[in-house]
């Protein structure tokens, strides 16, 4: 192996640490930060995420609520709960699981959270924020992406950045953060041809697609910073049941200079950075 891991955990318990000290400077003036977290259905990738960003507010010292709603639960159920959240002073950030049931509209449900709750930065305008450069709610897993650079001192200006994948949860705002932080960005997809020439001109490259190893070792320039934001279960074979990425670790590992581990990379960083913006957010209200 010659890539040096970037990794999540301890990358997350050290900003932690930081918060812990801002929480108490909070607590002096009589405010705990607090998120609501709404899930609706039972999928079971979303069960788990939502247990673990709701253990870390607590962990973190933060007020938590969690609100789940079945599968097929009426669209106006969930918006009068976002209203009454809205209005809730204890509460400072508001996460909806995504994805949602058919029956929602999604945009509709995000633009319903109170624009100063917007933890997740979904919402019209924080994306419009995020694109033109101006502060705002920085979506948690690219913000994250983004504190394994600033760590690691590995510097953006002038590199060759490929994300691979254009959801509006990771691919679009990763790319736009690399844009602004000086990197010529390309953003792959289902449709783009020839998908491992661009990833080989890569100085850095993000995996945002939800396909299992889908990235080999021979798509990737010798020292690169390879960075694996999929969380797949395996189906099949020897290690059925186990989690993987989107990168194939075994391959890239002795290619790139960075790569982050599935489990143990950006998954914990994606809740650290949902507690610094829940965090943000209860300074902000306690500042307005
Ligand atoms: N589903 C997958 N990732 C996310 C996320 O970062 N936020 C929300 N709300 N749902 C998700």
């Amino acid at each position: 192996m010659t890539a040096q891991l970037l990794d999540g955990n301890a990358l997350g318990q050290k900003l932690r640490a930081g918060f812990k000290q801002r929480a108490e400077e909070l607590a002096a003036q009589g405010m705990r930060p607090g998120l609501a977290v709404i899930l609706v259905g039972e999928d079971p990738a979303s069960q788990v995420y939502v247990r673990n960003k709701v253990n870390a507010c607590q962990q973190a010292g933060f007020h938590s609520d969690k609100f789940t709603f079945p599968a097929d639960v009426a669209p106006q159920v969930v918006l009068d709960k976002i209203a009454e959240l809205n209005a809730d002073p204890k509460i400072h950030g508001i996460l909806v699981q995504l994805p949602l049931p058919r029956q929602f509209d999604a945009d509709a449900v995000l633009d319903a959270i109170a624009a100063e709750k917007d933890v997740d930065g979904f919402r019209a305008e924080n994306v419009g924020a995020l694109m033109q450069g101006q502060p705002c709610f920085i979506p948690c897993t690219p913000y994250g992406v983004m504190k394994f650079f600033e760590d690691a001192g590995i510097s953006l200006k002038g590199k060759e950045a490929v994300v691979v994948g254009r959801s509006n949860i990771v691919g679009k705002p990763m790319a736009m953060l690399l844009l602004h932080a000086g990197a010529t960005v390309t953003i792959c997809h289902s449709q783009t041809r020839d998908l491992a020439e661009h990833c080989r001109r890569a100085d850095i490259l993000v995996a945002a697609v939800g396909r299992p190893k889908m990235i080999t070792g021979d798509m990737v320039k010798p020292g690169a910073v390879v960075i694996d934001v999929g969380i797949n279960r395996l189906q099949d074979g020897p290690d059925a049941g186990k989690l993987c990425g989107d990168v194939d670790f075994a391959s890239v590992k002795d290619v790139a200079a960075f790569i982050t581990p599935v489990p143990g990379g950006v998954g914990p960083m994606t809740i650290t950075m949902l507690l610094a913006n829940t965090l943000e957010s209860a300074e902000r209200a306690l500042n307005a």
